[in-house]
């Protein structure tokens, strides 16, 4: 099965009107012409329209870093995902682990998340991923099971078949201690067999799951070509044009 890689870029909390137009500007110049992996950006919300204005008529796709599991009404300072869509967004990040840290995020409400995403028309990016205490207790993979099967609860197999997934290890977020090759792999292989058995082996197969933690241009080649990391979700990396244009380039 030939997965497509996809390279995201999450600004989190970074640039402002000037600096997200020139980010994009950088990133369209640098990853425009790929056509063997798919590119897209994550900016702060004010700042869609303008990475948009930048963005318009290219391959290169644009998403929100979260969105409000209601639809509309009576939720000061939420983000629907209509709004999203109606500005022209493509895609959506969701559960990001700063998320389910900082804003207590459960798995229950990353899937009503999931659920309004896919209503709209977004492709949803879900974000799993165990802490270093979890790790260290031998607990990831029962941690990362329980955030995929509650995430993903209920949903078709044609409404999977939207769903990319990111694996990102909370311990690698920002630390600029990246999972090793294989431990990626292995969190990856079993996040596929576990789509498998909730979705099945067709499904299971043709869903991206990206690797995000501490990926820079110089450690994104080896990670991507494991068999099940079908590419990357990139943080700190993706604020240069230049180091993401390069991560893109390792994709392929
Ligand atoms: P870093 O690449 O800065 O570690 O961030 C990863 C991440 O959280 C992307 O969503």
């Amino acid at each position: 099965m030939d997965r497509k890689p996809l390279i995201a870029g999450n600004w989190k909390m970074n640039t402002d009107a000037a600096s997200s137009a020139a980010l994009a500007r950088e990133v369209l110049q640098r990853t425009g012409r790929l056509r063997s992996v798919d590119v897209a950006v994550f900016p702060p919300f004010p700042l869609i329209p303008a990475v948009l204005r930048v963005l318009d008529g290219s391959a290169i796709g644009v998403g929100g870093q979260d969105l409000s599991a209601e639809a509309e009404g009576a939720f000061t300072g939420e983000v629907s995902a209509t709004m999203l869509t109606s500005l022209g967004c493509g895609y959506v990040l969701v559960g990001h682990s700063e998320r389910r840290e900082y804003h207590l995020e459960s798995d229950e409400l990353v899937r009503r998340k999931v659920g309004r995403a896919l209503d709209a028309g977004l492709v949803p990016i879900v974000c799993v991923g165990e802490k270093l205490a979890e790790r260290d207790a031998g607990e990831t993979f029962a941690r990362v099971e329980r955030q995929v099967r509650v995430g993903l609860d209920g949903l078709t197999a044609a409404q999977m078949a939207r769903v990319v997934i990111a694996y990102e290890p909370v311990w690698a977020i920002g630390t600029g201690r990246t999972a090793t090759p294989a431990q990626a792999e292995e969190v990856h292989e079993f996040i596929r067999n576990l789509l498998a058995s909730m979705f099945g082996s067709d499904v299971a197969a043709a869903t991206r799951i990206l690797y995000g933690g501490s990926v820079k241009p110089g450690n994104a080649r080896e990670l991507m070509s494991q068999k099940d990391v079908d590419g990357a979700l990139v943080g700190g990396a993706s604020l240069s044009g230049e180091g993401f244009a390069a991560i893109a380039e390792n994709a392929g």
